[in-house]
């Protein structure tokens, strides 16, 4: 069960909360990230291997890894994914600066890839960006990310702007009706 914004309170998705089964049948829970989480979303970056794999982040060094955490909890729309407590996985969008084209950001535990959970966490986005009335959702992708690029054009995702050896993806959402 997904719990979405109501269409007159955008505030409501902070509710989102919905059970998965990943592809190897564990119960993962992907909700709405809580101040609670902040201690076990540090740990998830300090485990999460390799560093610096996604257009040069997480940052390897931990004190611009703490401040960029802690700059994406508190101007970004957050969701968690968890397994037995831990968080194993951060999806985070823009959608509190930027209603109308916010930048997305995923990242999941090394041991947690490849398992289903990264789109599941995305198309979460990508349904509350529709009831928001978001325009269109963007991503900074390193070209070598076949997993992210998988993950992202089966979501709708295309490239945009210059070919190099970081691309941009941009999702364009319809146009839904006044929230
Ligand atoms: C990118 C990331 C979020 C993707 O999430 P994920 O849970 O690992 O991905 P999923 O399991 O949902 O999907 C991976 C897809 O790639 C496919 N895939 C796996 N290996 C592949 C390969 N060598 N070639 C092509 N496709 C491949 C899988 O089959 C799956 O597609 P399917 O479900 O249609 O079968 C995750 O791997 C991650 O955190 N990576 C490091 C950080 C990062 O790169 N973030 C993205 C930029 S912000």
């Amino acid at each position: 069960m997904i719990y979405l914004p109501d269409k007159t309170n955008q505030h409501n998705f902070l509710k989102t909360c919905c059970s998965i089964k990943d592809k190897l049948g564990f119960d993962i829970t992907i909700r709405a990230y809580q101040v609670e989480d902040y201690p076990r979303l540090i740990d998830m970056y300090d485990r999460f291997e390799p560093k610096r794999i996604a257009m040069g982040l997480p940052h390897s060094d931990k004190k611009l890894r703490d401040n960029w955490i802690d700059s994406i909890v508190k101007s970004f729309f957050n969701t968690v994914a968890i397994y037995q407590n831990n968080i194993i996985g951060h999806a985070a969008i823009d959608i509190l600066r930027n209603k109308s084209s916010p930048e997305y950001m995923i990242f999941l535990d090394q041991d947690f890839r490849n398992r289903g959970i990264g789109t599941s966490q995305t198309m979460i986005i990508k349904k509350i960006c529709e009831e928001l009335g978001c325009k269109q959702i963007w991503v900074a992708i390193t070209c070598h990310s076949i997993l992210g690029i998988k993950v992202f054009k089966k979501s709708g995702f295309k490239f945009t702007g210059p070919i190099g050896p970081e691309r941009e993806m941009v999702l364009k959402l319809k146009p839904k009706s006044k929230i």
